[in-house]
């Protein structure tokens, strides 16, 4: 036996009735941290807009989030808008209308031209109502200005094609979210933490402590819950200037989970399972 072994609690040795009681403290203290992962889990995996719980969420809620949002519009040709405006009293037929718009629609590519059920294409749209104002030898004003073809029987793609021509436009603001833990939150959220959590995990480190483990796991084991959340707590703190401290809450938070977990296990086992009852068994 060691000096430590002889300072050290070994809960496997105490009374019955104290081990029952550990138990059921242990217990309750690992079903409430299973609580505490679902209760994060559902307060902050929609905090950046999108399900599952994910690093720009941690982001969200104490870095702040830049976002981009992007807007596509399709700006309707030319063609287009005056077929539906001005242009709209020349054509009398419906169903030459419904032609010539979705061509226009779909974008008013040179093969749509000529394209159609029955010859009703958009090109016969076009000289049926359209090139006796837009043909240039019509000798209107706008035929010399904006013409659709040489003469009132044919329509030359090449003279519509600025016309039809449909543009997108790419919109893309960058927008800042502040970080939604204000000060005065994040103030209330880490003394209610600070002075609660850091309790529990003496209690269960100190049983870790005195239980039957590989001496040397032990003691690089025994310390870590503790120190991650420290380096959890800074996180939250730090990340507000610097972003890349996220990744220490979610590393500390990861650190924290498994080997509390583990401790819990093994401190549970080491009280009920039989063995040498003295101290050391690696
Ligand atoms: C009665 C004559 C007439 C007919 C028929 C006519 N237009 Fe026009 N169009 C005009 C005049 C005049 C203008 C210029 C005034 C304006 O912008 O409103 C014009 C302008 C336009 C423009 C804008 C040209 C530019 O330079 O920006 C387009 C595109 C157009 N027409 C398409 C059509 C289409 C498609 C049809 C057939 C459905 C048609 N027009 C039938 C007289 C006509």
């Amino acid at each position: 036996m060691t000096h430590t072994d002889k300072t050290l609690p070994r809960p496997h040795t105490w009374p019955a009735g104290v081990r029952v009681m550990l138990t059921a403290f242990v217990g309750m203290i690992g079903v409430g941290y299973l609580f505490a992962i679902a209760n994060i889990y559902h307060q902050h995996q929609m905090a950046d807009g999108e399900a599952g719980l994910s690093l720009n969420d941690l982001r969200a809620a104490y870095s702040g989030l830049t976002i981009r949002r992007t807007n596509e519009t399709t700006i309707p040709s030319r063609m287009l808008t005056m077929l539906r405006t001005s242009m709209r009293e020349y054509v009398d037929d419906d169903a030459d209308f419904n032609v010539l718009e979705s061509w226009l629609k779909a974008g008013g590519s040179e093969a749509g031209l000529t394209e159609g059920e029955k010859r009703r294409t958009p090109e016969r749209v076009l000289i049926l109502n359209c090139l006796r104002c837009h043909a240039e030898d019509s000798n209107t004003e706008i035929s010399h200005k904006s013409p659709f073809g040489p003469d009132e029987l044919t329509v030359d793609y090449s003279m519509i094609k600025e016309f039809v021509a449909v543009e997108t436009s790419v919109n893309r603001d960058i927008v800042e979210v502040p970080p939604q833990l204000t000060i005065p939150r994040l103030v209330l959220v880490t003394h209610a933490h600070m002075l609660a959590i850091p309790v529990f995990t003496l209690i269960i480190g100190g049983l870790f402590a005195g239980a039957r483990f590989p001496k040397r796991l032990q003691s690089w084991l025994t310390p870590l819950p503790m120190l991650a959340l420290i380096l959890d707590f800074s996180g939250w703190w730090l990340a507000r200037s610097i972003s890349g401290a996220v990744f220490v809450i979610a590393g500390a938070g990861a650190i924290f989970g498994l080997v509390f977990g583990l401790q819990i296990i093994v401190v549970v086992l080491d009280l009920w399972r039989s063995g040498p009852r003295s101290a050391s068994s690696d």
